[in-house]
């Protein structure tokens, strides 16, 4: 086997992703590691999360620089120190600028609340609602210099249902988020995944659709 496969995550707020990977690296048989999380919030209940399970944690507090550039130029060393295979943005609520893209790039990869190409930015939810959309899912992208993106990896869907309000289709996807983002991390473990020319390869074999999340936590 592999080396484990070193993840460095990224949260704002919350950061039930990043527990679901905590306690899916816990329970074992999963070949990555995270060894670094970062916030650009001192109180993300994410670091609380990172710190109760031993994993070393850093703080980056955005308004404490007065241009984006030098907070992104400082992220990417915080980032890099650690020597990182894959960083995973997991609820992280700032743009990815240049500097932080550029020495990431192909290594950086997004959860986001829709099923891209619809609906980057915010408010997935009630905008899918409001359209009369009948199913609704979540992303992970490789991060590009275009917000929300790049080219999509893989995808988790689900019903919208009669009387669905922004909060109820939230919780219920929420749940499904966790059980992607697992999977994904996982699947970089085990294949050579790649951004190449807008696409996504996998183990030289381009995607040309995003990977779908099976009821047995596998990707196909
Ligand atoms: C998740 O729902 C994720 O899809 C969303 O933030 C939430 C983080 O939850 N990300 C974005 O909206 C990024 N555009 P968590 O902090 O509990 O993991």
């Amino acid at each position: 086997m592999n080396a484990p496969l070193k993840t460095c995550v990224l949260v704002s707020g919350n950061g039930s992703n990043l527990q679901a990977l905590i306690d899916a690296r816990r329970s074992g048989g999963l070949n990555f590691e995270i060894n670094h999380v970062i916030s650009n919030v001192a109180k993300a209940r994410g670091l609380a999360r990172a710190e109760r399970s031993g994993i070393p944690t850093s703080v980056l507090d955005h308004r404490a620089f007065t241009s984006r550039d030098d907070f992104d130029r400082a992220l990417a060393l915080l980032i890099c120190t650690g020597k990182p295979d894959l960083v995973v943005l997991a609820g992280f609520m700032r743009i990815i600028g240049p500097e932080v893209l550029e020495p990431l790039r192909g290594r950086m990869i997004n959860l986001h609340p829709s099923l891209l190409p619809l609906y980057r930015g915010v408010d997935t939810y009630r905008r899918a609602i409001e359209a009369g959309d009948e199913k609704h899912g979540a992303s992970m992208h490789f991060v590009t210099e275009e917000l929300d993106g790049g080219p999509v990896i893989s995808q988790v869907v689900i019903p919208i249902q009669p009387g669905d309000e922004a909060d109820s289709l939230a919780a219920r996807l929420s749940p499904m988020e966790h059980r992607l983002v697992v999977a994904t991390v996982e699947f970089f473990s085990r294949h050579r995944v790649e951004c190449m020319d807008g696409s996504v390869f996998v183990d030289g074999s381009k995607q040309e659709q995003p990977l779908q999340l099976q009821d047995n936590d596998r990707l196909t």
